[in-house]
């Protein structure tokens, strides 16, 4: 029995996967219909007067001990008070501290009250509960802090990327949210969408902001800029880029001695988690530029032995969307990548989903030919992971012959959970939306480059 089973794994499998020169390229096929958006109506505000909602959070500092406590509140400032306390203490034992209150404009649309509150110093590893809100209007939430930096410390972290707010986005979104591992996201960039809408219509961020809110109110999702974040559009008299985004998104970017909230790096856990922005500048001499080489000097890897990186646009997709986008990216930065041993590279931008062997293009020099990719230990495993279901669809066409530095690519919907046990091994799945949730449609152990430097592929 054992061996027909077997047998009929191997007859599936190979229906879905076609081998090529490079990797795996799976014919897994989704339904091809146009993604379209929830209605607005599927998310209305909370009730109460002046309701607290889009309410979200995120890594306040360097380490864990914060947490930035964001929401809108749509006709007055007022209150803007954050209380807490721990979880397993008197309520009576409570904290508060008040946000700080911003608006914007964009074209026709005003925002409502967008607060940003910072808690700091709390407990590693506790939870608490917060409120926001007055009389009917109140709403309590909770989070727990992450347990103390150091290099044995397991912790699991969603990868989300391009997630929008179609009905393909909520399975998605709804995917994450029924898995009870995920403990914070990594989200690649891309939220909610709203610049495809007639004069980038703001209320898609709200509507956003609400969709996602009984994640983000409850674990802190770590954001990247997308270039759907950019919201540049001189013909509607908007020249600031990242308005929106920077106005509802706070990041703990000035603990990172960054001088940007678009790159910042945190600790959390048992990683270190760099973030870049693929649409600010970043040639010799930016600030970007001048700020991540010296981020690669503060990395301990015996304190933090996972370096994992984010950044939006793909430096290796071999999807003929956005194809090479992210090349002038790579020239600049993947030797330090290569050479600091980066383990993990997260990207979006690309509606499909794709993970790398570990290879380098780090020989070229412009006259000596050494233009291919290499397979290289030292290199980091490249994921794009822009497949969150956003309004513009799937990119289901490929390069062919599938590169050799594609081990597994697939054109459907889905997250994935990083799962880092210790300081040498951390199991990564990815989801397809069409499986339920328990099922992986690529998974694999990923070896810490710095501690346990093996090759995964040959295993
Ligand atoms: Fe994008």
């Amino acid at each position: 029995m054992a061996a027909i089973a077997q047998s009929i794994a191997l007859l599936l499998f190979l229906s879905l996967a076609y081998l090529s020169h490079g990797g795996i390229t799976s014919r897994f096929m989704r339904k091809l219909e146009a993604s379209v958006d929830m209605p607005a109506e599927a998310f209305p505000p909370p009730s109460g007067h002046n309701a607290p909602e889009q309410v979200h959070i995120t890594q306040g500092d360097r380490n864990g001990r914060g947490v930035i406590i964001s929401w809108v509140t749509p006709l007055s400032p007022k209150p803007n008070v954050v209380r807490y306390w721990a979880a397993d203490s008197d309520e009576d034992h409570d904290h508060t501290v008040r946000s700080r209150i911003t608006t914007y404009k964009y074209y026709n649309y005003t925002s409502g009250f967008i607060h940003h509150a910072t808690i700091s110093d709390l407990e590693y590893d506790t939870k608490y509960f917060y409120e926001i809100g007055s009389g009917d209007a109140k709403r309590r939430f909770f989070f727990t802090t992450p347990p103390m930096v150091g290099p044995d410390v397991p912790y699991t972290f969603g990868i989300i990327g391009d997630l929008g707010q179609t009905y393909d986005s909520n399975q998605t979104f709804e995917h994450y949210y029924s898995n009870s591992k995920g403990q914070a996201v990594l989200f690649v960039g891309d939220l909610s969408y709203a610049d495809n809408h007639p004069f980038h219509d703001n209320r898609k961020w709200d509507t956003w902001g609400r969709f996602v809110e009984k994640s983000t109110a409850y674990q802190p999702w770590i954001w990247t800029a997308g270039n759907h974040e950019m919201d540049f559009a001189p013909e509607l008299g908007e020249n600031t880029p990242f308005k929106p985004f920077t106005h509802r998104y706070h990041v703990p970017y000035k603990s990172a001695q960054s001088s940007s909230p678009l790159w910042y790096s945190i600790k959390r856990a048992s990683a270190y988690i760099i973030v870049l922005s693929s649409y600010s500048a970043y040639g010799t001499y930016t600030p970007q530029y001048q700020w991540l080489k010296n981020e690669f000097t503060k990395v301990k890897r015996e304190e933090t032995p996972w370096l994992i990186v984010m950044l939006h646009s793909p430096w290796y997709n071999s999807y003929d969307y956005h194809y090479m986008e992210g090349e002038s990216m790579r020239v600049m930065f993947e030797p330090w990548f290569v050479e600091n041993k980066v383990d993990l590279v997260l990207s979006g931008h690309v509606h499909a989903y794709e993970r790398s062997e570990r290879v380098s293009n780090v020989r070229y020099n412009i006259t000596n030919r050494l233009s291919t990719p290499i397979r290289d230990i030292n290199a980091p495993m490249y994921v794009t992971i822009g497949d969150g279901g956003n309004i513009e669809g799937l990119a289901n066409q490929f390069t062919e012959p599938q590169p050799n530095y594609s081990a597994f690519r697939e054109a459907s919907f889905g997250h994935a959970l990083l799962e880092i046990k210790n300081r040498t091994h951390a199991y990564y799945t990815w989801h397809r939306n069409h499986d339920n949730e328990p099922v992986a449609a690529d998974s694999l152990w990923i070896y810490n480059r710095y501690w346990y430097p093996e090759d995964e592929s040959s295993q």
